[in-house]
């Protein structure tokens, strides 16, 4: 400070005496807080009560080991540290703040601790919001890249059946409660179409909805995929570490799909979860808390599983709050000219014609009893789509695995010898046979059918295999 304007002070403030040092603490738009060596707080400035919401009244004379036993500035006095800075949580209000806390001297002799902070739960939150909008982010990108189905909302759903109906118009209900919906049904009958227009009609529909494949993620990333981990929590780990799907998911539905694939050890850790919205990343330590609604859904039979052994009964009960069970294609065949028809229309869109099924195919459709259900329906009318070259789907034109032996060659009646249609036809039944021997595993079925990557997923585009 220069002579003069030393000068100018101390001619304004002849004496520096204690009322006029507490209105300039009180000016501090930080709180700050002394505390003497038993960690009773003697003095707090304005700061305090409006940045921590309690009267400075209340605290004074309090011990602040009792309040906040965790608070740096005990830390900082247990230690004899003459400095310490940085971030901190406040368990008693549950709010983040940063600051420094340094040691007080009279003379040589430790008298105290001064802490300054500021409050800064907002940026915590604002910056969790960022951290999850990344993941988010990153988990969309994911999903097209693996042409992800569009959801289709409950108008779209197609299916006029009464048991349907029934089931549907428990799901709309159900829908905009945040209750835990347990999804049961045969392989391809829908679950997924279900719980996605069953997220897009609550109100939840502009959080996100976050698929969780159970079966599909090794037992050994399973707990890290669903809880995130901690910078350093294992070898390869990603620095700063990784939010997992139930952060990802924080406000908005998280889909446990094949919920019966999961193991022992990971039913345990989910049935906590559920219970408590609550979990550690891995590798952490701090409690999580997230606002989730969850649905779950599988094609196994959860009870003969619980028999086993191999299905908690307590996760169970947790998750079989609404059951909504979808009823097998099978037994309502009168769906089936609906759907065809649905689909039918996307596909003469695409082939740039109009199809339509022939009689004898309207009688099949009725007959064949659908275990692959409506994905089923999907690709053989897909597989019609290509192999039919005018307008009338025939028995012909039909995926030889399905139609009976008599017709069990594709031979198109009008075409004979159109290799080419032949021939895809073929390529694509032996696509689906593969994905259908590898459980859908795509590596796998590509590996097995000797496609590079490349021209595997091209074909799966060209045939509308999903
Ligand atoms: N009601 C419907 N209307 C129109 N398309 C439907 C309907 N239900 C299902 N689909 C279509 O059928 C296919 C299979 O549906 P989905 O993936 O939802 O079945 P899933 O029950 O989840 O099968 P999995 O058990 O194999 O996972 C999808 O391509 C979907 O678009
Ligand atoms: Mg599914």
């Amino acid at each position: 400070m220069s002579v003069e304007a030393h000068a100018v002070i101390t001619s304004a403030f002849p004496r520096w005496d204690r009322e006029l040092l507490f209105e300039i603490l009180n000016k501090i738009h930080d709180v700050v807080m002394v505390i003497d060596t038993d960690t009773t707080i003697i003095y707090a400035n304005e700061a305090y009560a409006r940045i921590l919401g309690v009267p400075v009244a209340k605290v004074l004379g309090r011990r602040l080991d009792k309040i906040e036993p965790k608070a740096e500035a005990i830390n900082v006095l247990r230690t004899g540290k003459a400095y310490q800075s940085g971030g901190d949580y406040l368990d008693s209000l549950g709010i983040d703040v940063v600051g420094s806390s340094f040691l007080l001297y009279y003379g040589k002799r430790i008298i105290g601790c001064v802490s300054i902070f500021k409050n800064i739960t907002e940026v915590v939150e604002l910056n969790r919001e960022l951290q999850q909008t990344k993941g988010v982010a990153a988990y969309l990108k994911e999903q097209l890249e693996q042409w992800e189905q569009l959801p289709l909302s409950f108008k779209e759903y197609v299916g006029q059946n009464s048991r349907l109906k029934e089931t549907l118009v428990l799901a709309a209900k159900v829908a905009r409660t945040d209750s835990t919906v347990l999804i049961l049904g045969e392989s391809g009958v829908g679950k997924d179409v279900l719980a996605r227009a069953m997220h897009s009609s609550s109100r939840r529909k502009d959080k996100p909805l976050i698929k969780v494949n159970c079966a599909a993620i090794p037992e050994d990333l399973i707990e890290s995929e669903l809880f995130g981990y901690e910078e350093g929590a294992f070898t390869g780990a990603k620095k700063g570490g990784k939010l997992g799907k139930f952060e990802l998911a924080h406000s908005g539905t998280i889909f446990l799909d094949e919920i019966g694939d999961m193991s022992l050890t990971m039913q345990a850790k989910l049935l906590r979860v559920l219970q408590d919205k609550e979990f550690e990343r891995v590798g952490g330590t701090k409690s999580i808390k997230v606002d989730i609604r969850v649905i779950a859904a599988t094609n196994r039979d959860l009870e003969s599983m619980i028999q086993k052994g191999t299905f908690r009964l307590d996760l169970y009960y947790r998750l079989n709050i609404v059951p909504l069970i979808l009823t097998p294609l099978r037994e309502r065949k009168d769906d089936i000219l609906a759907l065809s028809k649905t689909f039918l229309q996307r596909l003469s869109r695409e082939v740039g014609r109009e199809l339509i099924l022939s009689p004898r195919v309207m009688s099949f459709f009725q007959e064949y009893n659908w275990p692959g259900n409506i994905r089923e329906l999907q690709n053989v009318l897909e597989h019609a789509s290509i192999v039919c070259s005018g307008v009338s789907i025939e028995i012909q034109h039909l995926p030889a695995r399905i139609i009976p032996k008599t017709n069990e060659r594709v031979k198109a009646k009008d075409k004979p010898y159109a290799v080419k249609e032949i021939l895809a036809g073929v390529e694509k039944e032996l696509i689906l046979s593969a994905l259908d021997t590898y459980h859908n595993n795509r590596t796998k079925a590509m590996k097995a059918l000797g496609f590079s990557r490349r021209v595997f997923y091209d074909k799966l585009i060209r045939y509308g295999i999903h």
